[in-house]
């Protein structure tokens, strides 16, 4: 039995909110209240998840990559045509990229883990701040991770784009911190989701030996830590870096 945390009311978006880490905090934020519209690339996926959280309470699909800025634009106002107001950003659509050392990182994966990890979450936020501006009101909550603080080896792309994460959490945490928008960031050690499937069974292997807590992170887990960053109770905390990590980050 999960706390009750109140969302009533609230608008809020969840990028890549069609499966995975996404999906548990969708249907978290739907049990709190919320209406809740999926971004997501696999619009078809994004359909189904939707239809599956139907009896919840409101929720909407949209298709959009978030590495493309038109395309979040234009999902940007689907969202404000049938919500009338975003209170809530998720940023948590994102990719593992091959698993390699970085003189081998292929250039092209390079570039597209930053296009979708970091670009993304800053288009999102690009588009859709100045709407909570004039609200005076928003939460954002970027999903980064562990990664991002440890810089894992032969994940250079995945380390250093998550790190980018963490810091324009900051660095947009203190532009917005006159206003009732708090931004921070919540750092996951690994979960199991279909993201793993991206890097090698080693690799994963090795990122779980230093978890002190030995175990996967439930999306349940994160997706709880999320609601808080989310509700007005997270009121005072901005720029912050929230750990998921069971014990492996300290700080
Ligand atoms: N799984 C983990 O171990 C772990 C740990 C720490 C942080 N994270 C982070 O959590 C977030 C979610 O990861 P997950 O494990 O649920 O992954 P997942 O692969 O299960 O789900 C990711 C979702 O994002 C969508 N997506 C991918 N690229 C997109 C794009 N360009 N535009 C829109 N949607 C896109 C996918 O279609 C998918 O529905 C990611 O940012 C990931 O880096 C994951």
């Amino acid at each position: 039995m999960s706390n009750k945390i109140d969302l009533n009311g609230r608008f809020a978006i969840v990028t890549g909110g069609a499966q995975g880490i996404g999906r548990a905090i969708a249907e978290r934020f739907l049990q709190s209240g919320a209406a809740v519209a999926i971004w997501d690339r696999d619009l078809a996926l994004a359909k189904k998840t939707a239809a599956e959280l139907k009896t919840r309470g409101r929720v909407m699909a949209c298709g959009v990559d978030v590495a493309n800025y038109p395309g979040v634009e234009q999902a940007r106002e689907t969202t404000l045509a049938a919500f009338g107001r975003i209170d809530i950003l998720v940023n948590n659509a994102g990719i593992g990229g091959p698993t390699s050392t970085t003189w081998e990182y292929p250039l092209e994966a390079w570039r597209q883990v930053m296009a979708v990890n970091l670009d993304g979450s800053f288009h999102c936020c690009r588009a859709i701040v100045p709407h909570m501006i004039a609200n005076n009101y928003g939460r954002i909550v970027n999903i980064a991770s562990v990664a991002g603080k440890e810089g894992n080896p032969r994940a250079a792309a995945y380390s250093a784009s998550k790190a980018g994460l963490i810091s324009l959490t900051k660095s947009l945490g203190k532009e917005l911190a006159a206003y009732d928008i708090g931004v921070n960031c919540i750092t996951p050690s690994s979960a199991k989701t279909d993201l793993l499937k991206q890097f090698t069974e080693d690799f994963v292997k090795t990122m779980l030996a230093k978890v002190p807590r030995g175990r996967f992170v439930l999306v349940e887990e994160i997706a709880a830590m999320a609601a808080f960053c989310a509700s007005s109770d997270c009121s005072f905390t901005t720029a912050g870096v929230f750990d998921i990590s069971g014990g492996r980050a300290t700080y």
